[in-house]
């Protein structure tokens, strides 16, 4: 006899296919060149679990209403994540995707709710769904306390990051007193009521680890400098995951299981590699800055600027046969990396060595500055990373900082009190002359003072990054 293929085995058949496509998806964006497909097996298997989820829920016989709710809520966000893609600038998606975070951290936050009303609050709830008393019961308390406190923690933080990114709050750290105390006091906290929530569901017990983790969200993120706001982004991804996949044992959904621990995992050991790029401690970092104390503040005099307009620079440029540039954030900002191609070819056709130097936070997304100079058609072999070149600063006779500020900065290197001290950065002051393309002497990201913009063998070249790189190009 054939057995019988029910809507339920075939959604579970659908998600394994859904997760490996996943998996594909990841191993496809881990390179430049396969980025593409990889992202094609994301939308195909979000496709497929959609459609046997959908399948599922009618197979539940849920209420016409319910469904009518399910189809409203999907075309609704179906078109303002549409819209959203569509309209969203390159520098705007790490603030865009931490937004995204905290949709997830929230609805982690109401799938632990809704499984306590179901079950916990309610009389009869554990019986209608099978849960005896003693073992799956209990079980079901953890997921629920769990989750929410994962949710929280990731809605709140992401709610933060995102401030922080677009410039709407300070990027500068929050230094409260005892701030670690702060933080290991609410997992402490949090220890104890899961315990106890799990001894005796009580409905206080859950608003008390909502709100210490909704608060702990935000002091963890508040605490961290602008300058680890990359680590932060993918640590919140990892946060995400982690909700997703505690809202699928509550769920009792398979699928959401296993793509919560993919990006969990994936998004926690993206942190890692970041950090050791720059520097960090890993666990101080995730754990909100611990051990980070406050530096003394910065009103060091650094002495005078010196100022160079663009035919001054076309001139040095000129008569130089090496020349290294340094992209950041405000090229980007700018659009610039046009006519910074058409600056590079220029120079190379009249025999100048030309290369670019690529620290690996430069903007403010992982491959940012990749990305723009691919699109301006620069060649691969002339982009090198941070490690690949800064030996060669010392041989070069001009070097081009265009728009960048914290990726370039010497206190990070000679000054064990910045805040960014440590973090590894392009060594430019070494090169011969340095011109820094920038529209005020405001500081970077990370909020630090940069005393290159002081040194003997640096100018300044203010302006529109755009619109003095064309001067440049007018003037050769
Ligand atoms: P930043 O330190 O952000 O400095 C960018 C500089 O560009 C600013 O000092 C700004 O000075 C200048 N600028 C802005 N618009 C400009 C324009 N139109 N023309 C010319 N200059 C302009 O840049 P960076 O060196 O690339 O460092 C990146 C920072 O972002 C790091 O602190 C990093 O940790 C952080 N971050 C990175 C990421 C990732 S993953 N890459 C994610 C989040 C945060 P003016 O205002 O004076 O023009």
């Amino acid at each position: 006899m054939i057995p019988l293929i029910t809507t339920a085995t075939a959604s579970q058949a659908a998600y394994i296919v859904a997760a490996l496509l996943f998996i594909l998806a990841l191993a496809g964006l881990s390179k430049h060149e396969t980025a593409k497909v990889g992202n094609s097996f994301g939308i195909a298997g979000m496709a497929v679990a959609l459609a046997a989820t959908i399948a599922l829920t009618i197979d539940l016989d849920i209420k016409g209403s319910s469904f009518a709710l399910l189809v409203a809520a999907m075309v609704v966000g179906a078109a303002i994540g549409l819209q959203r893609a569509r309209v969203v600038e390159m520098t705007g998606m790490p603030e865009l995707i931490a937004l995204l975070h905290s949709f997830v951290g929230l609805a982690a936050v109401l799938v632990g709710w809704n499984g306590y009303l179901l079950v916990e609050h309610e009389p009869d709830g554990a019986e209608a769904l099978h849960l005896d008393a003693l073992g799956t019961l209990g079980i079901h308390h953890a997921e629920v306390f769990i989750g929410v406190f994962i949710g929280a923690v990731t809605f709140t933080g992401s709610i933060v990051a995102n401030l922080k990114l677009s410039a709407k709050i300070s990027s500068a750290p929050l230094m409260l007193p005892g701030k670690n105390l702060i933080n290991l006091g609410a997992l402490a906290a949090f220890v104890g009521l899961t315990v106890w929530f799990c001894l005796d569901p009580q409905l206080w017990l859950l608003i008390a680890v909502t709100i210490i983790a909704l608060a702990l969200g935000w002091h963890l993120v508040a605490s961290i400098g602008g300058g680890d706001m990359p680590v932060v982004v993918s640590m919140l991804n990892s946060y995400s995951g982690w909700a997703a996949a505690a809202s699928g044992f509550l769920l009792e959904n398979n699928l959401l299981i296993i793509t919560g621990a993919l990006v969990g995992s994936s998004g926690a050991y993206l942190s890692y590699i970041m950090c050791k790029a720059m520097n960090r401690s890993f666990i101080s970092v995730i754990a909100g800055g611990f051990g980070i104390e406050a530096g003394p503040g910065d009103d060091k005099d650094y002495g005078e600027h010196r100022e160079m307009n663009a035919e001054q620079v076309a001139e040095l440029l000129g008569d130089a046969s090496s020349v290294i540039i340094t992209p950041g954030y405000g090229m980007a900002v700018a659009q610039a990396q046009y006519g910074v191609a058409e600056l590079t070819r220029k120079l190379r056709e009249k025999g100048v060595n030309v290369r670019f130097g690529i620290h690996p936070v430069a903007g403010r997304l992982p491959g940012h500055m990749n990305v723009l100079l691919a699109e301006a058609k620069v060649p691969y072999d002339i982009v090198l990373e941070m490690d690949e070149i800064n030996d060669d600063f010392d041989d070069t006779d001009v070097v081009l900082v265009i728009g960048a500020n914290d990726t370039v900065n010497p206190a990070a290197a000679e000054d064990p009190t910045s805040p960014i001290a440590g973090m590894p950065v392009l060594t430019v002051w070494e090169a011969n002359n340095v011109i820094v393309f920038k529209r005020s002497m405001a500081s970077g990201y990370a909020g630090v003072q940069n005393p290159l913009f002081f040194r003997d063998n640096s100018a300044m070249l203010f302006g529109d990054a755009k619109d003095r790189v064309e001067d440049i190009l007018r003037a050769l």
